[in-house]
C-alpha cells in the first residue's frame, strides 16, 4: 500500500485490515515514516503482534521497484493486495512552474506506479487484487494542474489495459477515481490555486470512498468513482476534452 501515511491511503490501510483479517501483514509505504537508523529502506513492524510494517521508500526514486521488489523477496512474501495511492500535485502550468515539479509528478505518479506492477508481477498471488488511485480529473484535462490530471489520465488509460494483460493471471485490476477529498494533498492544490471553484467543489466522504473501492475491487470490478463524482465524471467522459479543459480551468 504505497501512500499509507495520511490521507486517502491511511484510511485504505485501516479498512482493509478490517475487510481481509486473513491478510498476514500490511506493508505501508511512504517516505516520511521514523527513522532513527539513517538507512533508506527502513522498516519495522508498529508493535508486538502488529500486522501493520512501515516501509520507508520513495516512489520517484529511479530503482523504487527494485526496492520494493527486494523487502518482498526478503521475507518470501507474495502479494494478495497491491494498492498504488500515493501521488504528488504541485499547481502551475508551463509558464509558471519549474520542470522540477513537473519531473517529481511524472516519476511518482507515473514511473513509481509503473514500476511497482512490473517488479512484483511474478509475486502475486491467484486471486489478488491491485487498485490504482487514479482521480476523476484523468477525463477533465485541468489547465493549472496539466501535468497531475495527465498523469492521472495515463493511469487510466494504463489500469484499463494491465486489467486485461493480468486476467490470465487471474488478478483483478481496479482503478479508483476520487472526486474530492479533504486531505493535505487538496489543501496544498487549494492553497496553490487560490481557486473559488475548487473551494466550491462539494467534498466527497473518505470511508465511503475507500469501502466502496475496496468492495468494488474484491467484486473484481474494472472502475469505481462513487457518488455524485461517479456523475460528474460520466458527464465529463461524454463531452469534448476541449471544452472540459476551458471549463477546468483553475480560477
Ligand atoms: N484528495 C483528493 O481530493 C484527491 C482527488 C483525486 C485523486 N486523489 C488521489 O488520491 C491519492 C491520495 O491522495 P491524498 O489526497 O490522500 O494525498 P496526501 O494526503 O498528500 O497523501 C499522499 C501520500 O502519498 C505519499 N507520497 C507522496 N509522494 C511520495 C513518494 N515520492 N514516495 C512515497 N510516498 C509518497 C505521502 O507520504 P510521504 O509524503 O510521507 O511520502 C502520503 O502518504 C493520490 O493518488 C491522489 O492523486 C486525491
Amino acid at each position: 500500500m504505497t501512500g499509507a501515511s495520511r490521507g486517502i491511503g491511511a484510511v485504505f490501510a485501516d479498512k482493509l485490515w478490517q475487510l481481509r483479517p486473513d491478510l498476514d501483514e500490511i506493508w505501508c509505504i511512504s517516505r516520511s515514516y521514523n527513522d532513527d537508523s539513517s538507512s533508506e529502506d527502513f522498516e519495522h513492524s508498529r508493535s508486538q503482534g502488529s500486522r501493520l510494517r512501515y516501509l520507508r521508500l520513495d516512489q520517484s526514486d529511479d530503482h523504487f521497484g527494485d526496492k520494493i521488489r527486494n523487502h518482498v523477496e526478503r521475507h518470501h512474501a507474495t502479494i494478495g493486495y497491491l494498492i498504488l495511492n500515493a501521488a504528488y500535485a504541485n499547481y502551475g502550468d508551463v509558464n509558471t512552474q519549474d520542470f522540477s515539479q513537473a519531473d517529481q509528478m511524472i516519476q511518482t505518479n507515473i514511473r513509481g506506479t509503473v514500476a511497482a506492477v512490473y517488479s512484483l508481477n511474478d509475486l502475486f498471488e491467484k486471486n489478488a487484487h491491485i487498485i490504482l488511485v487514479s482521480s476523476i480529473s484523468a477525463v477533465a484535462p485541468t489547465p493549472g494542474l496539466a501535468v497531475y490530471t495527465a498523469s492521472k489520465a495515463f493511469i487510466r488509460h494504463w489500469g484499463i489495459c494491465l486489467r486485461e494483460e493480468l486476467k490470465p493471471h487471474r488478478v483483478t485490476v481496479t482503478i479508483c477515481y476520487p472526486g474530492k477529498v479533504q486531505t493535505t494533498a487538496l489543501r496544498d492544490v487549494v492553497t496553490q490555486a487560490k481557486s473559488v471553484k475548487l473551494r466550491l467543489m462539494p467534498e466527497q466522504n473518505l470511508n465511503y470512498l475507500v469501502e466502496r473501492t475496496l468492495r468494488a475491487a474484491e467484486r473484481g470490478r474494472a472502475e469505481v468513482a462513487p457518488g455524485l463524482y461517479g456523475l460528474v465524471m460520466a458527464l465529463f467522459k461524454s463531452a469534448p476534452k476541449r471544452a472540459v479543459a476551458r471549463f477546468a480551468r483553475l480560477v
